[in-house]
């Protein structure tokens, strides 16, 4: 397969590049990327990526930001930072994404334990993977048929954990040994319209 990573230099991305490259061709891309420089948070920068890469078999986007902060401390525009990245910036990429992928392809985007068991300074972060959850459930209802489109949900990755312990206190880190079957269920089995959680 043919297979476009968003977000292939993060914690997540990196990992998950490892691993398909063993059995098939990955394009990597994200903001700083050398070849493929994409912003999701513009229609624009995602419509270049796909002209400059073609059609491919799979998308996995393991990119989006979220301001975190308490509620009271948050303003319209730091939720607007979720918004317009996490939430829109998925959608965005499936809207145009459909158009580019191969018969019997695959989309997968990146939520997040949050959706379902927030934490304190989270209600943008959670906010933002609620709405991916219900995007994906109710696209798949129209998805074009050969299409499918999922979406990934796990706790704190292990490789993340040092970074993001204190916001989570008694959460289970999820090894990436463990974090990865989720999107090779997305990818390589026959799942859509499915929200793959990954809690424990
Ligand atoms: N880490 C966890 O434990 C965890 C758990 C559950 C869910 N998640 C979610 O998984 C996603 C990835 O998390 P992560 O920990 O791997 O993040 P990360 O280490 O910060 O990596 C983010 C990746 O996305 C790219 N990126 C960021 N904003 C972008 C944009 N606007 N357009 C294109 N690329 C962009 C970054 O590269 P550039 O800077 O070069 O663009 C980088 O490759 C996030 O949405 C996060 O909320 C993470």
């Amino acid at each position: 397969m043919k297979i476009l990573i968003l977000g292939a230099s993060g914690t997540i991305g990196k990992y998950l590049v490892q691993h398909f490259s063993k059995n098939h061709e990955v394009i990597c891309a994200s903001r700083n990327d050398k070849e493929n420089k994409v912003n999701i948070e513009e229609a624009s920068s995602i419509a270049q990526l796909f002209e400059k890469v073609g059609k491919v078999d799979a998308i996995i986007c393991a990119a989006g930001e979220a301001k975190w902060g308490y509620f009271n401390e948050l303003s319209e525009e730091d939720f607007y930072i979720g918004i317009k990245s996490k939430l829109m910036g998925q959608v965005n990429l499936t809207r145009l994404g459909l158009n580019h992928l191969n018969e019997g392809g695959s989309i997968t985007l990146t939520t997040g334990i949050l959706a379902d068991d927030p934490v304190v300074k989270t209600s943008s972060a959670a906010m933002v993977n609620g709405g991916i959850h219900s995007f994906v459930q109710a696209l798949a209802l129209e998805i074009p048929a050969g299409k499918r489109i999922n979406a990934v949900s796990t706790g704190v990755v292990e490789n993340a954990y040092q970074k993001y312990q204190s916001y989570f206190p008694g959460h289970i880190p999820i090894p990436m040994s463990k974090m990865i079957h989720g999107y090779v269920r997305s990818v390589e089995g026959k799942d859509n319209g499915q929200i793959i959680k990954i809690y424990s």
